[in-house]
């Protein structure tokens, strides 16, 4: 690969991003946390947020789940920042607070995965570790004509290999950024700006005409469709809420539903667990899509008359204001 070129288009073009302006492990390792799964835009602002709440390790370590949680609400995936807090702790504990710099010791830390600990050594520390994303199997995919399925672990296995070779003869922190940075602003999914790329010359897949065919990646399953009757509820002038055990939004707090497909059935189910609702307004359908699933909420603003439904809680308004949401459910209200 011409790596050079791609190294001097990166330093010419790069946006100016917050996580660009210090090589400090522990603002890495934030932003490549929160990227996950999730758009720059969309990032940026909760990233400036954090980081003055949280501006080291230390402070990070020291916060409740639920704070963080309400930190974070909105951005999805809330396992990840479950797992951020348990590593930021062990840094504490277990390395002073300094943030570890091996692969053995950074890979160890909750949440932290090959890509993760990839991204932090070459982009912080500027050792020579792979740090395939989707940006990267897309770009080196296309530009080596590298064939297979990408859901497939092997497949990612062979361009990790690969990408692990091109990092030993680059400036590790440059490079791993560049390959980023190309496949978001140049080399992009669907009418990629080939015209503009630094390995337009040398690249397999435009020299075949071909660039959209790579990478290969299976279609998923069609999404699981789930009907839900979901209740305001109010007793006693708080409302009901319940935190979330499942892994989808673990942590996060949402309104009491249950899985029905019309609000009889719904309350049909309450009175076989002793609970009674009186019903005072249906505010109407919301839909929410989340990446395996949809779920159709079918809401209505209730009172319990009696008894209290399984496993929730009650919370003045006041109270409610602190309480990371579900956004499935923020969106309920607004
Ligand atoms: N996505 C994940 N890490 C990134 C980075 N450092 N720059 C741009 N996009 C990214």
């Amino acid at each position: 690969m011409e790596i050079e070129k791609l190294e001097s288009w990166y330093n010419k073009n790069r946006r100016e991003l917050p996580f660009r302006l210090f090589k400090d492990p522990y603002r890495i390792w934030v932003s490549e946390i929160m990227l996950q799964q999730t758009q720059v835009d969309t990032v940026l602002p909760y990233y400036d947020r954090f980081l003055k709440v949280y501006p080291s390790v230390v402070e990070l370590a020291q916060t409740s789940e639920e704070t963080l949680h309400k930190m974070v609400e909105g951005l999805g995936y809330y396992r990840r920042f479950g797992n951020m807090l348990l590593a930021a702790r062990e840094i504490v504990e277990k390395h002073g607070g300094k943030f570890p710099n091996t692969y053995d010791e950074i890979r160890a830390l909750p949440g932290i995965g090959k890509y993760t600990a990839g991204a932090i050594l070459s982009i912080a520390y500027n050792q020579p570790y792979s740090a395939l994303d989707g940006n990267v199997i897309r770009v080196l995919s296309r530009y080596l004509g590298i064939q297979g399925d990408m859901r497939q672990e092997k497949n990612r296995k062979h361009l990790d290999t690969i990408n692990q070779s091109l990092i030993e003869k680059a400036h590790p922190e440059i490079y791993t950024q560049a390959v980023m940075e190309l496949g978001a602003l140049v080399c992009k999914p669907t009418k990629p700006f080939c015209a503009e790329c630094p390995l337009r010359e040398t690249c397999f897949a435009f020299a075949h005409q071909a660039v959209e065919d790579y990478p290969e990646i299976s279609k998923t399953k069609a999404k699981r469709i789930l009907h839900f009757v979901t209740f305001i509820l109010r007793k006693d002038g708080q409302l009901l809420l319940k935190k979330r055990e499942e892994n989808l939004l673990k942590g996060m707090y949402l309104y009491p539903q249950l899985e029905a497909d019309h609000l009889e059935e719904a309350l049909n189910a309450m009175e076989r667990t002793g609970v009674r609702l009186s019903i005072s307004r249906h505010r109407g359908i919301v839909k929410h899509v989340f990446s395996h699933q949809t779920w159709v909420m079918d809401v209505y603003e209730a009172e319990v008359l009696k008894g209290m439904p399984e496993g929730c809680i009650l919370v003045s308004d006041q109270a409610f204001e602190k309480l990371p949401m579900a956004v499935a459910h923020k969106k309920i209200v607004m």
